[in-house]
């Protein structure tokens, strides 16, 4: 099945190739337009339907237009889009965080993932009077200075040293990062031990971009920084409220002082948040901590009222019983159907993650970290990822994300489509060893 490419998609293609850098806003190539989406599925402009495993990057955890979403959504903004000041849904939105997520006592929300992390690390390094933060190779907190450090390093250096992965960032900042790789309990404790008395915080993803902790890492990190007082800060910007209703944290069994959230929060509207333990949030509180502690904080849109109303009608759908039930026994089926597929191929790929987030990983052997991870073979899976395309699968680079809308008939495209996939890289093998 082709991807049929109409005149009016091409003609806004050729126009964001004029206007836009790269012919894009930086996230998804600039290949499609998307129209609209539904549930599970979205169509781009040519009128192509695709099984959506992009979900917008996530925050369409519950599906697009979920009703409940549109009408909060539609009886907010008959009275009003921001007012800067408190509002209803946000105070509640808040609330149901805090009721939820074990770690969170308060909660400060902005209006995107990076700022919540580089305000995490703030003030993780004010409450201690450290600056240093330490972060795990190939972990992902956004865009700022800090979190650019060792990312995607091209050529990883020695641990801990970071690798910034931008122009543009003060050689001053590399200094303040130290870098450790990820599922090494004994090496992240001994880096934390050694340099206790400089670092202000650990941040960490506790399921590494696709990369599920090993038993006993986040245990020993949580063991670690809790020894010497050092905030232990859980992004979950991606996991929040998507491994379970309490996240990745519930999920593992493991509390941090400090975590972030994103994407379901604002159910498909730019809303992130801090949350964490009241005395090291309190430094948002200059009634409670003071001029000299007082960690100033402010932004336009933090906890805008539309973003909260999506955001609260979407964790009323994930509250209902069996919500995260119908995740897992939806991924788990992808799961399942494309490992046995890959290991009748015999080609040399695997299933990596967990059920409501999961991709293929284009190596065999035990991926664990970033640089076990960089043995995969980037052209297989830049093919497999066209191929999924043309047979009407959005996803991103290197990420499936479920949805509670899809259903067994999306399962079941994808499955085929995956099947078409591997027989054509078997075809193509064929061809090239003759
Ligand atoms: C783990 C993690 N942290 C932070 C971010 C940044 O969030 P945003 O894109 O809203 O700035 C992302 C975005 O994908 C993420 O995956």
């Amino acid at each position: 099945m082709a991807r049929v490419h109409g005149d009016e998609e091409q003609q806004l293609l050729d126009l964001a190739q004029r206007v836009l850098p790269g012919g894009s806003f930086g996230n998804l190539a600039g290949d499609i337009v998307i129209r609209e989406g539904r549930g599970g599925r979205v169509w781009d402009v040519s009128g192509n339907e695709y099984v959506d495993f992009l979900l917008g990057s996530g925050p369409m955890f519950i599906g697009h237009c979920h009703p409940d979403v549109m009408a909060a959504v539609q009886e907010q903004i008959k009275h009003g889009t921001t007012f800067f000041a408190n509002n209803e849904h946000g105070i509640k939105l808040a609330a149901a965080i805090v009721d939820a997520v074990p770690c969170a006592q308060k909660v400060r929300f902005v209006s995107s993932g990076t700022e919540a992390d580089a305000y995490a690390m703030r003030v993780a390094r004010a409450f201690r009077g450290r600056d240093k933060i330490l972060k795990f190779e190939g972990g992902y907190h956004g865009m700022s200075d800090y979190s650019l450090m060792s990312l995607a390093p091209k050529r990883p250096g020695n641990f801990p040293q970071a690798v910034p992965d931008s122009p543009g960032i003060p050689r001053s900042v590399r200094d303040e990062m130290i870098i450790a790789p990820f599922n090494d309990p004994v090496m992240a404790a001994s880096l934390i031990h050694e340099h206790h008395d400089e670092i202000g915080g650990v941040i960490v993803e506790p399921f590494q971009r696709l990369l599920p902790p090993k038993p006993g890492f986040l245990k020993a990190l949580r063991d670690a920084t809790a020894e010497h007082g050092i905030p232990l800060i859980f992004d979950e910007v991606v996991t929040g409220f998507r491994f379970s209703y309490g996240g990745a944290q519930e999920f593992y069994g493991v509390t941090p002082d400090l975590c972030t959230m994103g994407k379901i929060i604002g159910g498909g509207f730019p809303l992130a948040a801090i949350a964490g333990r009241e005395d090291i949030m309190s430094l948002f509180d200059r009634g409670k901590v003071g001029d000299e502690r007082f960690l100033t904080q402010i932004g336009t849109l933090s906890g805008n009222p539309v973003a909260a109303a999506a955001g609260l009608a979407t964790l009323g759908v994930l509250k209902q019983p069996g919500a995260y039930d119908k995740v897992f026994a939806t991924g788990t089926e992808m799961m399942n159907g494309i490992t046995k597929m890959l290991e009748k191929s015999g080609l040399p790929a695997q299933v990596i993650g967990v059920p409501p987030l999961f991709d293929i990983i284009y190596a065999s052997g035990d991926i664990h970290d970033y640089r076990s991870w960089q043995r995969a073979d980037a052209d297989m899976s830049r093919r497999f990822n066209r191929r999924f395309r043309e047979g009407g699968i959005l996803k991103g680079e290197s990420k499936f994300y479920i949805s509670h809308a899809h259903e067994s008939a999306d399962v079941k495209h994808a499955l085929d489509v995956v099947q078409s996939a591997i027989d054509a890289e078997a075809a193509q093998s064929r061809v090239a060893a003759q």
